[in-house]
């Protein structure tokens, strides 16, 4: 059954006080929980009602008394309690079973350690409770267990006591100072390892900073600890914000339905975001440690001390966090053009994943309206929307004013549970005079409407008034639930470029000095015209893509060239090739013929960008690699994934033997990186020169030439890092040669004892190139593999997810056996770990758009999952929104 957001109130009792003791035992561990609470005296007086899932019930007293309660379906009601405001005190005695917890929500149990995860309504599977953001209390809780088996006890907040009991076991007692939800509780017991590092802050106040790990990864925890001093440093430094604990810790475990979790105080994370040296961890892998390390401890202030009044502001803390860690990650690039790649890389995931999910069945605002299952709206819209929307609200105001409006949020709203109506009206009062306190009713749309806008433009030149004006007019396509859609504010950051010269033109008569313009959309239709423009310009619109839009211009392959070629702005430069790659694609998919898909001047354009004397490796690699199969099926109506795999292996093919000589000569400039460190310069020598082993392998397949395959698995041997090992590795696989076979034998055998290593190891042949069918046989082989583990979800990942989402091609067969394969995982999946399945479940989100019988059979096989009796509310709001007409 859907909750509603309008149907929000408050709670009709507060919880001041958690005193929690556990004893930890795997088979069954005891829970007695002692609140103090009181009524809420703004709400009528009602009986109280506790969350609880999952538990075995043994005690309830009030005020040390046995009382009367029942049951109503999986909630503890407690009808007798004190009348008036007076506190009350309420102890609970539960056990319940950490080692059967195979959903990893609650209480479980991972390589013999004990993790929680709370987040979203994870703690009623802990204790009865309030289960909801806008109950915060104060915790103080106490371990005991095993001392042998599990030497390590962690809780939120400082370590008050801890010493010896009988029979072999120990305790220790966590106080936290901070009041908070349930959903940032945590606990941790086990064998675990320590990195330790101490800290003075700015003003002045010493920290202890620890990452927690299982014995033998200490020599992967140097560069998560680095992250987390840089964490720290940047948001005082950008924010004001201090680190407000004495310590602050992080503790991975290799088993986590999601990637990390902001726990006050004790972070726990996926290892796949912890733990990397230089052997184990690619390029890719350390920057997501550090976004990721960064994400979770900015939570600290924007999630944890300002927290969600409910689950339907989630964005409130997930988009202005994603936000923060976006701009963490670009604030310690010491170039212009790594902040450009950066945010590049932003953008591409933003429109690969979620410009489909606005446009497909679980289309849903920033700010939803309803839902199932809480854990199903975890989403890119939630995240990466919402950190875009967090993102206009600075351009509108500025950098220094987007400051001032977090200082005025803090002021406003610490320690509270708040909506992102709190939020978005700060960052307006702090800045009066700006666009977004003059439009915030109209600006608030962002948060209310689901669907991705589409800006059309289109020039006009005047040459004998040497005017240029832009005709704009927005649009937003029907989503689940919303037909009609009101206008949005859309910041368009321009500039003009020079058709002939390719100067960056002034900008006269906007009022903007400079060649950069910030004209704010707002209306249906609406235009702008530039004065003293003395040549045809080529329209720079959305630069550094100032609104999460899809902007429609006609633009002439001439002027994409001119863009490409000369655009000051980074993105659009970008952007311009990504157009030109694009337009062939769909060009060749509306044809149908077989010839070349590229025209020679997007291949001589590709060429100038290899060799260009000034560009960054990083940035070139961004320009030569072709939009993905899952974006180009975005820009057609009736898709055939095969066909558009065929299309765009045509086009890579192409790029791979009329630029031979230039991927030679790039490869021999960017093979030698020296010793590594993961910086973005290096970072992006090595990307390039790992494309350009690709491509080199690809042509030599394509001409039966022995050359470079071999030399690639001489790399592969000798690489001194894993990013270019697995580059090597991923050069042979991807063109599917025949050393592919004995290098993953050999990259198998040296890192058999490493388990992130292997999940890329299954990853890698899961998302393979599909060659007449060949993925799906391997992959159901790969569930049979000793190594591979379908209760672990990072390993179940690894395999199904690769193969059903990341690797189109080879999914999508017109024998349906992929389909067939989908539905099998998600049942079988949806029977231990539900939240797994409806991620996998979501696989399926834009088969109407399938041509035949890909559709037909998607159909199918989505009738197959939703017929199951005993599906879990997560995968069932997933198929049958699918489904729904
Ligand atoms: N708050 C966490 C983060 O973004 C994500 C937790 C999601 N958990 C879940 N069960 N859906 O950092
Ligand atoms: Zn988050």
């Amino acid at each position: 059954v859907a909750i509603q957001r309008e149907a929000y109130s408050a709670p009709a009792f507060w919880i001041d006080t958690v005193d929690l003791c556990f004893d930890l035992d795997p088979a069954k561990t005891r829970v007695l929980n002692k609140m103090t609470l009181r009524r809420n005296p703004d709400v009528p007086a009602q009986a109280l009602r506790l969350d609880g899932e999952e538990l075995n019930l043994a005690r309830v007293l009030v005020n040390g008394a046995g009382t009367s309660f029942k049951m109503d379906g999986d909630k503890l009601v407690l009808e007798n309690l004190p009348e008036g405001t007076e506190p009350f005190a309420l102890e609970i005695f539960t056990t319940c079973l950490p080692s059967k917890n195979t959903k990893l929500m609650g209480l479980y149990v991972s390589n013999d350690s004990f993790f929680t995860q709370c987040e979203a309504e994870g703690f009623r599977r802990i204790t009865y409770f309030l289960d909801r953001p806008d109950v915060m209390a104060s915790y103080t809780v106490t371990l005991r267990a095993d001392k042998a088996k599990f030497p390590v006890l962690l809780s939120n907040g400082n370590l008050v006591e801890q010493g010896e009991l009988e029979d072999g076991r120990h305790f220790a007692k966590w106080v936290d100072p901070h009041k908070k939800p349930c959903y940032l509780f945590a606990l941790v017991a086990g064998q675990l390892v320590c990195r330790e590092q101490r800290i003075t802050s700015r003003a002045g106040h010493d920290h202890l900073l620890q990452v927690y790990v299982r014995p033998g990864d200490m020599d992967k925890t140097e560069h998560a600890m680095n992250s987390l001093m840089a964490s720290v440093a940047w948001d005082e430094a950008r924010f004001g914000l201090p680190l407000d604990l004495e310590r602050f810790m992080i503790v991975a475990t290799s088993d986590f339905n999601m990637g990390a979790m902001e726990n006050k105080g004790l972070n726990i994370f996926n290892t796949k975001y912890v733990l990397a040296n230089q052997a184990t961890a690619t390029d890719v892998d350390y920057s997501n440690i550090e976004s990721v390390v960064g994400h979770e401890y900015f939570h600290n202030w924007t999630g944890n001390r300002i927290t969600c009044r409910d689950w339907f502001q989630l964005s409130l803390k997930e988009g202005l966090t994603v936000f923060r860690d976006q701009e963490f990650s670009q604030d310690l690039c010491a170039e212009a053009s790594a902040r450009a790649v950066k945010r590049i890389e932003d953008v591409r995931v933003l429109r690969t994943a979620q410009f489909p999910e606005d446009a497909g069945p679980m289309a849903h605002p920033v700010r939803p309206d309803s839902y199932i299952e809480i854990n199903n709206f975890y989403t890119v819209t939630i995240y990466e929307k919402g950190a875009e929307v967090v993102r206009m609200m600075q351009t509108l105001t500025g950098r220094a004013g987007f400051a001032r409006g977090m200082k005025l949020y803090f002021a406003r709203f610490d320690g509270q549970a708040v909506t992102c109506d709190d939020f978005a009206q700060s960052i307006a009062d702090a800045n009066p005079e700006s666009p977004l306190a003059t439009l915030l009713p109209q600006f608030k749309r962002w948060y209310s409407q689901a669907g991705t806008p589409r800006v059309a433009a289109r020039g006009e030149y005047n040459a004998d008034a040497q005017t240029y004006t832009l005709h704009l007019s927005q649009s937003c396509a029907a989503t689940p639930g919303q037909s009609e859609k009101q206008p949005f504010v859309i910041p368009l950051s321009l500039g003009l470029v020079g058709a002939a010269s390719g100067a960056a033109l002034p900008l006269h008569g906007t009022g903007s000095a400079g060649e950069n313009h910030l004209f704010v959309l707002t209306e249906q239709s609406q235009s702008i015209t530039f004065d003293n423009v003395a040549e045809e310009p080529v329209p720079s619109i959305l630069r550094g893509f100032s609104a999460p839009v899809v902007l429609d211009f006609d633009y002439s392959d001439a002027q994409l060239l001119t863009l490409l070629a000369h655009d000051t702005d980074a993105f659009n430069r970008w952007e311009a090739g990504q157009r030109l790659a694009l337009r062939s694609a769909t060009a060749a998919l509306a044809s149908g013929t077989n010839g070349p898909v590229l025209n020679a001047a997007y291949v001589e354009a590709m060429r100038a960008v290899l060799r260009h004397p000034t560009l960054d490796a990083a940035f070139k690699e961004l320009v030569l690699t072709l939009p993905s199969e899952t974006y180009i099926a975005e820009q057609i109506t009736l898709v055939e994934p095969q066909r558009i795999h065929t299309v765009r292996e045509s086009m890579r093919l192409q790029l791979a033997s009329e630029l031979h000589a230039d991927w030679e000569q790039t490869f021999a400039d960017h093979q030698d990186n020296g010793a590594y460190s993961p910086d973005p310069l290096s970072s992006g020598r090595r990307a390039l020169a790992g494309m350009a082993l690709n491509f080199l392998c690809l042509a030599a397949v394509a001409s039966g030439d022995a050359l470079w395959p071999g030399k690639t698995l001489q790399r592969f041997k000798d690489a001194g890092n894993m990013t270019d090992r697995f580059n090597a590795l991923q050069a042979l696989v991807g063109s599917g040669h025949e050393l592919a076979a004995p290098a993953l034998a050999r990259f198998h055998s040296l890192f058999k004892d490493e388990a992130l290593v292997l999940d890329k190891w299954f990853a890698l042949q899961a998302g393979a190139p599909d060659r007449g069918g060949n993925v799906l046989p391997a992959v159901r082989q790969l569930l049979a593999h000793p190594d591979f583990n379908l209760r672990n979800p990072n390993r179940a990942r690894s395999v199904i997810f690769s193969y059903c989402s990341g690797n189109p091609g080879g999914f999508h067969r017109a024998d349906a056996a992929g389909y067939v394969f989908w539905s099998e995982r998600v049942m079988e999946l949806d029977s231990f770990n539900p939240q797994v399945a409806a991620r996998l479940a979501r696989a399926m989100d834009r088969w109407k758009r399938l041509a035949e019988p890909y559709r037909s059979a998607a159909c199918e096989a989505l009738k197959r999952v939703a017929a199951k009796p005993d599906l879990s509310n997560d995968v069932r709001e997933v198929v049958e929104r699918a489904l729904a007409d």
